[in-house]
């Protein structure tokens, strides 16, 4: 079985390392959801990660509601984003953009519009506004004429990903997000083509892989699912034969890798309600499969070992740790995650964790 240390073939890209830099949100952007130059510094810092997937990136305004997270729909944020990748490829480093529409997930005074969904439904919990926490307000059901407009979205933001020097992209489809909110039961209420049946519900899913791979290549193309539990209100009652079904056609689409949130029964970050589905979907899916939630070391090659996964994603502890794969491989201890600055803004908790030999020196 391959050790965390060796190289791995996503696609085109050539991780030299098995441990991935999970997608973080960190609000660094402006206001206008244009990156700045401390983001360049925080990803360079960690370019040691096989691969940095980034933080989730608006493919429109429309699906962009978190205050300032990045966007890629504009000339310039393409701009913006040109130093952050030439810093990491500098740094010897490899980093995709994760593409994200938040769908139903965001408020009216962020965005501009009513939110939109799969179905005409509220999220639980609160949305993030640049005026605190406020109450989630019913999405509005996509039309089915929207939809080509949307893949649309999708293509742009990918070129513009291209552009911006991007290695490729990493399709969000987890999390309770827009994509997952059509994949799953209890959000999803159609009866036209994209609902009901489980093909329907996958539909929306490989279409936007299909536009993205047709304009990047589907060795430039990834995808995120969060297939065992809840996330924002969204959950589905049998999720394994759906995300089954979901991962033999991201092999059909032949994508460079599929990464997954499946926390375990003992994770720190959302607890799961069903069983692991990422063995069943492993079967089916051929290409790397990178797994995700609390990993921390000798748990993560543990997973290898037993054939689970072919990489692992970190995420709070590569936050935290700019050199985590030095500090695994060294068996190094490691900073803990400050969770009180993770969206601050500001050099805090974001550019100031030591590497190992600035904190010895220190
Ligand atoms: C501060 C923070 C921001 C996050 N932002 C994103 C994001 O933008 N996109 C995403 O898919 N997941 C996001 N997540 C989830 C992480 O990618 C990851 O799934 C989670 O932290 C669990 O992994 P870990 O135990 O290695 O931290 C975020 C998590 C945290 C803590």
């Amino acid at each position: 079985m391959p050790s965390l240390f060796d190289p791995l073939q996503l696609g085109a890209i050539t991780a030299p390392n098995r441990l991935l830099m999970a997608p973080l949100t960190r609000g660094r952007a402006t206001r206008e959801h244009v990156p700045t130059p401390i983001m360049a510094e925080y990803y360079a810092q960690r370019a040691s990660a096989g691969l940095i997937i980034t933080e989730a990136t608006g493919i429109s305004q429309q699906g962009l509601g978190w205050p300032f997270a990045p966007g890629l729909w504009s000339d310039a944020q393409v701009v913006a984003w040109k130093p952050v990748t030439q810093a990491v490829h500098d740094a010897g480093g490899r980093i995709v953009a994760q593409l994200w529409h938040m769908g139903r997930q965001v408020h009216s005074s962020v965005i501009g519009e009513q939110p939109v969904s799969s179905s005409a439904t509220t999220s639980p919990g609160k949305a993030h506004t640049y005026d605190g926490r406020q109450d989630f307000e019913t999405a509005r059901p996509l039309d089915l004429d929207e939809i080509p407009g949307l893949l649309d979205s999708y293509a742009r933001a990918t070129e513009n990903a291209l552009a911006a020097g991007f290695d490729g992209v990493q399709i969000h489809a987890a999390n309770g997000y827009l994509i997952d909110q059509f994949l799953r039961d209890n959000s999803n209420f159609r009866d036209d083509q994209y609902g009901g049946s489980i093909e329907n519900r996958i539909r929306l899913l490989r279409e936007v892989t299909q536009r993205v791979t047709d304009t990047i290549g589907a060795d430039r193309t990834g995808v995120r699912l969060s297939p065992n539990g809840e996330v924002q209100g969204v959950n589905d009652s049998n999720p394994h034969p759906l995300f089954e079904a979901a991962a033999a056609a991201l092999d059909d689409l032949g994508i460079a890798f599929l990464e997954m949130r499946e926390p375990r029964p003992n994770g720190t970050h959302r607890l799961p309600d069903h069983p692991p589905v990422h063995p069943v979907m492993r079967k089916v899916f051929k290409g790397p499969l990178a797994l995700n939630a609390d990993y921390h070391g000798d748990d993560a090659q543990a997973a290898l070992d037993a054939g689970e996964a072919d990489a692992i994603a970190f995420g709070r502890t590569f936050l935290a740790n700019p050199d985590l794969p030095r500090r695994i491989a060294e068996k190094l201890p490691l900073n803990p995650a400050r969770e009180d600055l993770f969206y601050i803004g500001g050099a805090e908790g974001y550019t100031d964790y030591p590497n190992w030999d600035e904190a010895q020196a220190a």
